[in-house]
């Protein structure tokens, strides 16, 4: 969970040089076959789902590299519970560790606290994904509640 009043801090401490020729923008009907080879198969929204159901509250943030999708990020607002939850967050294999994961969700972020009703921003990680644990952490989110999931098998 990451607070408004805290985003702001945080903000204020990002350093400038992360910032490189990456174009983060919203989707657009072109990048369909690009997110369709990044977004993770058998998860609960799968591509198609997604991008049929884009509205005010529903957001896909693309980015793009020399033309290509290389990740995005994709959040729900849930205004009348004062919150956004980032539901997918993917970049490229080879696209990785050059800051781009950070830029779309400092986007999601910027994008979600410009709406008065949204006060802090969810997001569902597993405890082993520690490259997604980092980037988190280093924008400021922080730590709630830990669920454990189980699975009964046939
Ligand atoms: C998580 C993910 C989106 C990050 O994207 P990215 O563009 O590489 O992100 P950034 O470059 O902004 O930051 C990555 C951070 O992870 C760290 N990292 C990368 N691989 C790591 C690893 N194997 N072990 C530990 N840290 C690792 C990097 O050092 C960096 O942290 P730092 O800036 O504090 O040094 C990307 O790894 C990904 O798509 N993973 C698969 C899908 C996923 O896990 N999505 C998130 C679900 S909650």
């Amino acid at each position: 969970m990451l607070k408004r009043h805290e985003w702001k801090r945080k903000k204020s401490e990002i350093d400038a040089s992360s910032r490189g020729t990456v174009e983060i923008r919203p989707y657009r009907d072109s990048d369909f076959i690009g997110f369709l080879n990044i977004h993770p198969k058998g998860v609960y929204f799968n591509a198609p789902y997604i991008v049929q159901n884009l509205n005010d509250l529903h957001s896909l943030v693309m980015a793009v590299l020399d033309g290509r999708v290389v990740g995005y990020v994709y959040y729900e607002d849930f205004k009348a519970d004062g919150f956004s939850d980032i539901c997918f967050l993917n970049v490229l294999q080879s696209a990785q560790n050059k800051k781009i994961g950070t830029k779309l969700i400092e986007k999601a972020i910027e994008d979600s606290f410009k709406k008065s009703e949204i006060k802090r921003i969810e997001i569902s990680v597993r405890v082993n994904n520690t490259a997604a644990f980092r980037l988190y952490q280093r924008l400021g989110f922080k730590e709630t509640i830990t669920y454990l999931a189980y699975e009964l098998r046939l």
